[in-house]
Formats: structure tokens, C-alpha cells, sequence
């Protein structure tokens, strides 16, 4: 799954699962562009991975910051291949509990944050003859935690992105979403610590996955890639959950 010469920008690049993202596709030879609003986090990896890696800072939400980005990316490395539209947040609340600047927080970010990004990523994939765009939705596209209003709102508008991004570019661009289950990174770190319990509301999490275990950001780096590459070549506009069996099972038949 070679990427040489092929640059991949990833959303959100600097920790959690970016991170995995960025890790995944630098190791297959490609130059990655770390946005993110952490500074210092992704300073870090960029002066861990050095030559073949950029770190641009970069509020996804603000349009013209997402067009310096793009332009930047593509001014460094003479074009764009990949854009893994990553960078998202959480906040627990209740539609009752939702004010209207946190649905817009949510929201500007996970969902207008990856139009933008798109939008100033696509001209230059098609440039080049063709792309693949990567929209990290998650489990809670199909079924909900509870207070995760706008969070749940945000995961499931990804997939209409998606097939949008499918229907409008096909053939040569391909869009695909990743639908991950529980991922141990910093957010779900933050998640378990905030609440009353962290080590129950940990193995809870765990106990919602077959695979008994939360997923790791090179789990889902891995899947990109994949999705990313020429192997995944037959993948397009559909979600792909990625989230160890999380709702498979419906309950205990009680049988003996
Ligand atoms: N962790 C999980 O269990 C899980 C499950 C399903 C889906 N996801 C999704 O995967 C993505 C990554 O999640 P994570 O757990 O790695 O989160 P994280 O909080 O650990 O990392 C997110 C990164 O995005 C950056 N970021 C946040 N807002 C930004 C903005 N406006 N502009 C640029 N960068 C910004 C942060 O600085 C951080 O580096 C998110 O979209 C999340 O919704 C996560």
C-alpha cells in the first residue's frame, strides 16, 4: 500500500485518532499535513516524524483558515491525494440542555468543519486526476448514547456528506465514512474521567463491544488507509463501521 508522492491531509492530525491516521499513512511512504487547533501537540509530531510531514494550525470551522490550509498543503507537497476529515468534539447534552451555542460549536465543527475542508481539498484532488476523501463519523450514525444531541446529529449528517461527496465526484474522487465504536483517546479519556464512576463507565464501554476491548487509533488509522489505497478501490459513499461488534448482539437468549 505504498502513498509515495501522495499527500494526505488529516483533520484533527494530532492526537487520538488522527494521530493513528497520521501514523498509519506516513509509515506507507506518504507526506502528511497534521491540521489542528493543538499547537503544541501537533508541533510535537511533526518534529517526531520530520521531513515528509507538515503541521499547519487550523481552526476547521473558520472557512478561511480551511482555505489558507488547503492552499499551504498543496503549495508544500504540489498537491492534495487524501483528505481524512477527522477533527470533532463532544459535549454531553439533552436536546432540552442543547443551547444554541453549543449546537452551533458542534456542529461548525464536525459537520460545517468537513464541508469546508472538502470543498478546499476536492479542486486540488481533481488536479491531479482523482482523490479519496475520509469522513470519521462513528457508531453513533446508527444508535445513541444518551445526551449526545448534537454530537449524534453531527456522526449521522456525515453520511449524507458522504454520499454527496460520492454521487458529485465519482469516478475519480472516492468519499467513504468510517463509523468507529469506542476508541481509547483522549476524548473517551476525558468522557470516563468527567464521569461519577471512570473505571465503570470504562468497563461498561468495553462490555458494549464484542471484541471486549475499546478500539485503538491505529485500529481506525489502519482502515483508512486501506480505504484510502488502491485495495480499497471498490469502496464508495457507504459508511463502514469499524467498532468491534458494538450492537450486534441484542441481549441473552437465557438458553442453558
Ligand atoms: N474516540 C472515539 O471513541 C470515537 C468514536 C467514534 C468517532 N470518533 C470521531 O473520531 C474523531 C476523532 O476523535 P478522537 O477521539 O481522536 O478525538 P480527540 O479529542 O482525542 O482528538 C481530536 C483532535 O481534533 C482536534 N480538533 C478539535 N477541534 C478542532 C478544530 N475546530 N479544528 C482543528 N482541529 C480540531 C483536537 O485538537 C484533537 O487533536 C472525531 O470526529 C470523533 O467524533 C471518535
Amino acid at each position: 500500500m505504498s502513498f509515495t508522492n501522495k499527500t494526505v491531509v488529516v483533520t484533527g492530525g494530532a492526537k487520538g485518532i488522527g494521530e493513528g491516521c497520521i501514523r498509519s499513512f506516513f509509515r506507507e511512504n506518504a507526506n502528511v499535513v497534521i491540521i489542528d487547533i493543538d499547537k503544541k501537540a501537533g508541533t510535537t509530531l511533526h518534529d517526531e516524524l520530520g521531513a515528509r510531514s507538515l503541521f499547519i494550525e487550523c481552526d476547521i470551522s473558520k472557512e478561511q483558515q480551511v482555505k489558507n490550509a488547503m492552499n499551504k498543503a498543496a503549495a508544500v507537497y504540489g498537491g492534495i491525494d487524501v483528505l481524512v476529515n477527522n477533527a470533532g468534539i463532544m459535549k454531553y447534552a439533552s436536546v432540552t440542555d442543547t443551547t444554541e451555542e453549543l449546537w452551533d460549536t458542534i456542529l461548525n465543527t464536525n459537520l460545517k468543519g468537513a464541508f469546508f475542508c472538502a470543498k478546499y481539498a476536492i479542486p486540488y484532488m481533481q488536479k491531479r486526476g482523482g482523490g479519496v476523501v475520509i469522513n470519521m463519523s462513528s457508531a453513533q450514525a446508527f444508535m445513541a448514547q444518551d445526551k449526545v444531541a448534537a454530537y449524534a446529529t453531527s456522526k449521522t449528517a456525515m453520511l449524507g456528506l458522504t454520499r454527496s461527496i460520492a454521487v458529485d465526484y465519482a469516478p475519480d474522487i472516492r468519499c467513504v465514512a468510517l463509523c468507529p465504536g469506542g476508541i481509547d483517546t483522549p476524548l473517551n479519556r476525558e468522557a470516563f474521567a468527567k464521569s461519577p464512576d471512570p473505571k465503570a463507565t470504562e468497563q461498561a464501554t468495553i462490555d458494549l463491544h464484542l471484541v471486549q476491548r475499546l478500539g485503538t487509533p491505529e485500529d481506525i488509522g489502519e482502515m483508512a488507509l486501506f480505504a484510502a489505497s488502491e485495495k480499497g478501490s471498490f469502496l464508495n459513499g457507504h459508511p463502514i463501521r469499524v467498532d468491534g461488534g458494538i450492537g450486534v448482539k441484542i441481549g441473552g437468549s437465557g438458553a442453558k
